[in-house]
């Protein structure tokens, strides 16, 4: 694994060593899987506008979200069912963001249960909330993420239906039968049936509430202490919607461009976001961040930190803890040779100014070659 030098390279050795049925799972998008591709495509189109000549001999990269002292503004997404990923799943994921100093989102509908996971020993974890029809359902599981340690929920809200990920409709896609989702074992609500089509797109109709909306923020803030987190906001409005119910900070998500095809690249949507949100909360943002110029860019634009879904999934198929503990130390150390060559020592240093972007003033870009 000496080898690999970048976090892309991962997922071409994940397809090796995975089944058909659990790579698709991980690499797909929805539909057309266009925003699949411009959440990556997107970043190419933000160019960097370096400081020289400043003393770069001491960078400091530590950060703090919601109060939490963490080693660098690069967190981990919430990802599904990681145990189809490699055999420690979970587990693996969480000790190696600990090992990082970071922080782990844990999936809903994670393979290992919140308390299995606060089992690994200390780190500083959120937890990813699908709210289901049943709130009996949902308030347990929010009193056992709480009691278990975890410090923050990333309410999604980017899916009150499933996406259409056609690779999962074609393969049938299912949790395989070895399998839990372990949060929900003893709710009976842990298997999830096959189905003609995607067997997750029939889990999420039978269970997931459709009829979420703000009112339902305002009760989830009744029932927790916990920071509430919006994870998928793509635009000004909703970003002022939140603030208003006083939720502690926005995720700009488009769920990793698996639910609504041809939304725009989440780095495109971030700095309306972040206008709107007007310093009030602070705004993360997570989709297609591979590269540590991917993550000064986000900071750049005003994001106060990154999370990453695929290439903790991928890595984890391919070694496991190392794995993940390798793209955490990837990313870190190009963030941090970026800060040093555009002249930046803290996160602070990090502006607008450091960047130009395709919608900037038009000729600050070189035109394309037709
Ligand atoms: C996800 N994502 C996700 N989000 C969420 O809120 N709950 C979940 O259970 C999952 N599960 C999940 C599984 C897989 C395989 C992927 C790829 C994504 C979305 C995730 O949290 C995040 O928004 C994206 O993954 C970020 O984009 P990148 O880094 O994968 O490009």
């Amino acid at each position: 694994m000496d080898a690999i030098t970048n976090v892309c390279e991962y997922e071409s050795l994940a397809k090796e060593k995975l089944t058909k049925m659990v790579y698709d799972y991980f690499a797909s998008g929805a539909e057309d899987q266009w925003t699949l591709a411009e959440n990556r495509n997107a970043f190419s189109r933000i160019l960097f506008r370096p400081r020289i000549l400043i003393d770069v001999s001491k960078i400091d990269i530590t950060t703090s979200v919601l109060g939490f002292n963490i080693s660098m503004p690069i967190m981990i997404a919430p990802t599904a069912m990681q145990k189809m990923a490699h055999p420690q799943g979970e587990y693996a994921t969480a000790r190696a963001a600990s090992a990082a100093g970071t922080i782990m989102t844990l999936s809903s509908w994670s393979t290992s249960s919140v308390e299995e996971v606060a089992s690994t020993g200390p780190g500083i974890r959120f937890f990813q909330l699908y709210v289901y029809k049943d709130r009996n359902v949902v308030t347990q599981l929010v009193k056992r993420a709480e009691r278990a340690g975890f410090k923050a929920i990333a309410l999604t809200v980017d899916t009150p239906r499933l996406g259409r990920r056609e690779s999962d409709i074609k393969n049938r896609f299912v949790l395989p039968s070895y399998l839990t989702l372990k949060n929900f074992q003893g709710l009976d609500l842990g298997k999830m049936d096959k189905s003609n089509d995607s067997g997750l797109a029939s889990y999420v109709a039978g269970q997931i509430d459709r009829a979420l909306s703000w009112k339902d923020v305002k009760w989830l803030q009744t029932i927790t202490s916990l920071p509430i987190l919006v994870k998928g906001v793509l635009t000004a409005e909703d970003a002022r919607l939140a603030v208003q119910a006083g939720v502690a900070g926005i995720i700009v998500s488009n769920h990793g461009a698996r639910q609504l095809d041809y939304v725009p690249a989440t780095i495109s949507a971030l700095e309306e976001v972040v206008k709107a949100a007007q310093g009030r909360i602070p705004v993360f943002l997570d989709g297609g961040v591979r590269r540590g110029t991917d993550v000064f860019k986000a900071l750049a634009l005003g994001a106060s930190g990154i999370f990453i879904g695929r290439p903790v999934v991928f890595s984890l198929a391919v070694d496991g803890e190392a794995g993940v503990k390798k793209v955490l130390q990837m990313l870190r150390d190009e963030f941090e040779l970026t800060m040093a060559l555009s002249g930046c020592r803290s996160l602070k240093e990090i502006t607008r100014n450091h960047i130009v972007t395709d919608w900037d003033a038009p000729h600050s870009l070189p035109a394309p070659r037709l």
